[in-house]
C-alpha cells in the first residue's frame, strides 16, 4: 500500500489514525485525506501534519457522495488502498435528523465501492471502519462476536449496517479485496464534545450540568482511540481479505460510573480542582437506547495478536490531560470559530 485514501481524516478517529500512521507506524507511503469538513471535521485536528510530512500527506476537501470528486482523487493520486472512516457518527443527531446519515453512510460508501470497482486492477484493499452498534443491544450476559446477527436500533446504526452489507457484497460479487472492523466506543484526544466523554469533561470544567440519560445504567465497552488505530492498521496489513474483525476494550462500564470517574479524576488532575459529582443530572432517556455493548475480540487477538495497550484509567488520564492542555482547541470548537475558518479557507 503506497497511496492510501483516508476518508473522514479530519474527524476524531480519522485524525488520530493519520497521526499514528505517519508519525508512529511502519507505513512509509502517502496518505490522501478526503473530508467534506462537516461540523465534525476540524482541520486543526491535523495541525502540523502537512508541514511535517509535505511529501507524504495531501488534503482534499471533498464529499464521498460526489462521484466526480472521488474519481479525480483516485486518478490524481494513484490510490491503491482505502481506509474508510467518513460518516455521520452521532446517534442522537441520527434520531433528530436521519437524512445525512442515509446519504453519507450508505450512498457515500456505495460511491466509494464503485470507485474501488472502477479502479479494481490497482486496488489492494478497501478497509471499512464500522461499529459494534450494528449488532443492536445485549442483555445482562454475552458478547458480540463476528457472527452475531445484525439488529441495529438507531438510524445511525442501521445506516452503518447497510454500509457493512454493501462492502461484503462487493467482495463476494466483484472480488474487491475488503476487510471490515466493528469497534466499540472510542475516547481520546480530538473527540468532538457531543459524545459522552468529552461532553462531560468540558461541562465539568465549566461547572455546567452533566446530563446522564435515563438511570445511567447503560453499559458501553470503552477503547482508547490509539488502540483502535493500531488495530485498524494491523487488520489492513495482515487481516484476511473478506473478513470482519471485532475490536473492543474489554472494558465494560456503566455510563454513570464513567461520569463519576471523570468528575473524580478532574478533581485530582486539575490544579485546585474539586470533584464535579454535584453537577450530575439525570435527564430523559434516548429513544431506542441500547442497554449494553460488550465485544468479543478474540478473533483479532488470536489471528493478528492485537490487544489494547491502555487501561480505562490510563487512557482517561491521558484524555483529561489532553483537554486540559488544549484550551485553544476547546474554545475554537465551542465557539464555532473552526467553522468560520473553514468557510474563509475553502468556501469562498
Ligand atoms: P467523526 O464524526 O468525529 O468524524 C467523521 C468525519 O467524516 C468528519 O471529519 C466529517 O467531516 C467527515 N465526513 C462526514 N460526512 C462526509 C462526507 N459525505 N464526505 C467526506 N467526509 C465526510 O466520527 P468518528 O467518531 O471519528 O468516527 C469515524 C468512523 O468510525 C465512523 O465511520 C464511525 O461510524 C466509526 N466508529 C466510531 C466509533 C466512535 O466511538 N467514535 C466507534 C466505532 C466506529
Ligand atoms: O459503540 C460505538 C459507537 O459509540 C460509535 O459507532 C458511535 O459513532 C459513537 O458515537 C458511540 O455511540 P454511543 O451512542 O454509544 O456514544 P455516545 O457518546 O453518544 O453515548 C455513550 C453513552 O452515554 C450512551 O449510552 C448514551 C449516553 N449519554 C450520551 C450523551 C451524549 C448520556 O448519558 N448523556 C449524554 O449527554
Amino acid at each position: 500500500m503506497k497511496n492510501i485514501l483516508v476518508t473522514g481524516g479530519c474527524g476524531f478517529i480519522g485524525s488520530n489514525f493519520i497521526r499514528y500512521l505517519l508519525d508512529e507506524s511502519d507505513f512509509t507511503g502517502r496518505i490522501v485525506n478526503a473530508d467534506k469538513l462537516t461540523y465534525a471535521g476540524n482541520p486543526e485536528n491535523l495541525s502540523g501534519i502537512a508541514e511535517k510530512f509535505p511529501k507524504r500527506y495531501e488534503f482534499v476537501k471533498a464529499d464521498i457522495c460526489d462521484p466526480d470528486a472521488m474519481s479525480e482523487i483516485f486518478e490524481t493520486y494513484s490510490i491503491d488502498a482505502i481506509c474508510h472512516f467518513a460518516a455521520e457518527s452521532h446517534v442522537d443527531r441520527s434520531i433528530a435528523e436521519p437524512d445525512a446519515f442515509i446519504k453519507t453512510n450508505i450512498t457515500g460508501t456505495f460511491n466509494l465501492l464503485e470507485m474501488a470497482r472502477r479502479y479494481k486492477d490497482h486496488i489492494m484493499l478497501f478497509h471499512h471502519v464500522s461499529t459494534d452498534e450494528v449488532y443492536g443491544t445485549l442483555g445482562a450476559d454475552g458478547f458480540f462476536t463476528e457472527d452475531t446477527p445484525y439488529s441495529p436500533s438507531s438510524p445511525y446504526s442501521a445506516s452503518k449496517a447497510a454500509s457493512d452489507h454493501l462492502v461484503r457484497a462487493y467482495h463476494k460479487t466483484y472480488s474487491i479485496p475488503v476487510t471490515l472492523s466493528n469497534c466499540s466506543n472510542n475516547y481520546g484526544p480530538y473527540q468532538f464534545p457531543e459524545k459522552l466523554i468529552p461532553l462531560m469533561i468540558l461541562n465539568a470544567l465549566e461547572e455546567e450540568p452533566l446530563p446522564v440519560y435515563g438511570d445511567g445504567r447503560n453499559i458501553r465497552d470503552w477503547l482508547y482511540v490509539k488502540d483502535h488505530c493500531k488495530a485498524v492498521w494491523t487488520i489492513m496489513k495482515e487481516g484476511r481479505r473478506g473478513e470482519t474483525y471485532n475490536i473492543g476494550g474489554r472494558c465494560e462500564m456503566y455510563n454513570i460510573d464513567v461520569v463519576r470517574m471523570i468528575c473524580d479524576l478532574l478533581g485530582q488532575i486539575k490544579p485546585g480542582g474539586k470533584s464535579g459529582r454535584h453537577l450530575i443530572t439525570f435527564v430523559k432517556d434516548r429513544p431506542g437506547h441500547d442497554l449494553r455493548y460488550a465485544i468479543d475480540f478474540s478473533k483479532l487477538e488470536k489471528e493478528l495478536g492485537w490487544t489494547p495497550a491502555e487501561s480505562f484509567e490510563t487512557g482517561m488520564k491521558k484524555t483529561i490531560q489532553w483537554y486540559l492542555d488544549n484550551p485553544g482547541w476547546i474554545s475554537r470548537v465551542k465557539s464555532g470559530e473552526y467553522l468560520s475558518w473553514i468557510e474563509r479557507h475553502y468556501d469562498q
